[in-house]
């Protein structure tokens, strides 16, 4: 096993005063950059833990016009700030983040807490976002370890070993420390991950690296080796066939029960195609299933292609209509399982329903066929029965 410390003091110092001065010319100039707030710090950490940069960006100002401070957060609906995080992914995250907040509106009198222990107390918060907002908004002496932290350290001290288990990865916390500047780790925090995102990255660009001189891994030209990662999970394909029930110019939507996979965000139902069966059937059992209502397809709309986590997910997309004409319009389904609630909703009203991507996307599709649309839900009872046009095919 490799020993932690490569460095001389010396060294480090020289290290250290490259980075800072290369982050002090190159930084983005991020919204949460300007005073730190806390509050601030640990929302863009969350969401830049689900997407890139910029896409983090424009949620981090979206969310923080809807809840400006933490008690706002704490005040708000579970559906709200669903709302807010929809597209983000890993709905848990948000929920996690309301309860938090919740917990620093009674435990902490509305102000975020500066002890490490506090702070990796509140829910959602792991070891990585509890080193990001010590350090970043508190400037404590705490390294945080990312997938930019990962790559760069494991190619300035070229660690041989797989750093995502043990042992490896203690090896690169020990790394990660000796290399924190300290009394500086709010500035050498952000400049590690900054040069892990923009030069240290899965291509290194290596000559316009100021850490050249340091790189034990450039070097033993083993750049392309490092970090080492443990090999891909193949992924698994999986057949979905998802129904758009209309009736009485309303859709119906269920909200998913809490504790399952898209936890509280609500779908048009549906669920995985059997073995045998073709996609027009599986929507027809699983509504049944589901909500014990019998429906009828009446347009096949398309399919739409996603991926989540392993799975690359074939979503076959259908409009449905009651299969008993005499039934009320809009009935309370039989019975609900795999959901806590459903709703008869218009168009418009979709759009202030928190959903899975992939159901949003289906949901954007009904608002892009418009006018014909709109005229197969113009309100007539049994509006349903026509057929909603068939934008979606091919
Ligand atoms: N990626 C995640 N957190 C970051 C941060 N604080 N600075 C730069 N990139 C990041
Ligand atoms: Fe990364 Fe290359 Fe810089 Fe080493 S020299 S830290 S591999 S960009």
């Amino acid at each position: 096993m490799q020993q932690a410390t490569l460095f001389s003091p010396d060294r480090k110092a020289r290290l250290h005063s490259a980075l800072l001065t290369w982050f002090e010319q190159h930084r983005r100039p991020l919204p949460w950059r300007t005073d730190y707030a806390p509050y601030a710090v640990w929302i863009s950490e969350i969401m830049l833990q689900q997407t890139q940069m910029e896409r983090g960006v424009s949620y981090f100002q979206a969310w923080m016009e809807r809840f400006p401070s933490i008690a706002d957060l704490a005040y708000a609906e579970e559906d709200e700030v669903l709302r807010a995080w929809e597209g983000l992914g890993y709905y848990s995250r948000a929920r996690n983040i309301l309860r938090a907040a919740r917990t620093i509106q009674a435990e902490h009198a509305g102000l975020f807490p500066s002890a490490y222990r506090d702070i990796a107390a509140l829910p959602g918060i792991g070891p990585y976002t509890a080193a990001a907002i010590a350090s970043i908004a508190f400037n404590q002496d705490v390294a945080c370890i990312d997938a930019n932290v990962e790559r760069v350290v494991s190619r300035l001290c070229d660690l041989d070993v797989p750093v995502r288990r043990q042992p490896g990865k203690a090896l690169l916390a020990e790394c990660a420390d000796d290399l924190l500047c300290r009394g500086r780790a709010r500035d050498y925090n952000q400049a590690v991950m900054e040069l892990g995102a923009l030069v240290c990255g899965r291509r290194p660009a290596c000559p316009v690296c100021p850490l050249q001189s340091f790189c034990r891994a450039l070097q033993h030209k083993t750049v392309h080796l490092r970090p080492v990662l443990p090999e891909k999970t193949a992924s698994v394909a999986l057949t979905i066939a998802s129904g758009v029930l209309v009736s009485g110019g309303l859709l119906y939507i269920q909200k998913r029960l809490p504790n399952d996979v898209w936890g509280g965000l609500w779908e048009f139902p549906g669920g995985s195609v059997e073995q045998g069966e073709c996609p027009e059937e599986a929507v027809v059992r699983e509504f049944m299933e589901e909500t014990g209502l019998a429906v009828r397809v009446t347009d096949k709309f398309g399919c739409i292609r996603h991926k989540y986590t392993k799975y690359n997910i074939t979503l076959h997309c259908f409009a449905l209509a009651l299969a008993d004409k005499a039934s009320d319009p809009c009935p309370e389904p039989p019975h609900l399982c795999e959901a806590s609630e459903f709703r008869w909703c218009t168009l418009e009203e979709l759009k202030d329903h928190a959903m899975p991507s992939s159901h949003r996307k289906l949901a954007k599709t009904l608002s892009l066929s418009g006018d014909k649309l709109s005229s197969s839900l113009s309100g007539t009872p049994h509006a349903g029965e026509r057929s909603l046009p068939g934008l979606l095919s091919g």
